[in-house]
């Protein structure tokens, strides 16, 4: 499982945190960047590493800003993509389930580094659930084609 993982600078130092707990686990990753704290733009960040998920290269993508909302907006325009701005484990976890959400957004300034880890073996570890599910999430793939 390969996995894409990107900041602008309110996220970078969360994204730091983030890849020493995926070295931990053993976790491939790709960094598109930021590579340090200076001032960047969250849209510009967040559209190499989806195009990554949506080629096929990355199954997933970790994604960080300030708040987890704006690079989650960005994220959410490009075809293929169902991200999810979470900062609580319910929701990383049905995120998972019901969305089979393939782009996870965390906020450098909401979360800590404890929870983020968290959020992130949730997100990574939950299978979709499939079923219902399905055919919903093949309606909001739907809405991008109209
Ligand atoms: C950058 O200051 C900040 O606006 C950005 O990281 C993010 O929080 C936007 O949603």
């Amino acid at each position: 499982m390969m996995i894409a993982i990107a900041s602008d600078h309110g996220g970078f130092a969360l994204k730091q945190e983030i890849l020493e707990h995926l070295k931990k686990r053993g976790i491939p990753y790709e960094d598109f960047g930021c590579y340090t704290a200076e001032s960047c733009d969250y849209p510009d960040i967040a559209k190499p590493a989806c195009e990554a998920v949506v080629s096929g290269r990355c199954e997933k993508a970790l994604l960080f800003c300030g708040t987890g909302i704006g690079i989650s907006m960005a994220a959410n325009k490009i075809k293929g993509i169902r991200a999810c701005a979470c900062s609580d484990t319910f929701s990383a976890k049905y995120t998972r389930l019901h969305n089979d959400a393939n782009v996870l957004c965390l906020g450098g300034r909401v979360v800590g580094p404890g929870l983020a880890a968290e959020l992130v073996d949730l997100f990574l570890d939950t299978p979709f659930e499939g079923g219902r599910h399905q055919l919903r999430v093949d309606k909001i793939m739907e809405l991008e084609r109209e």
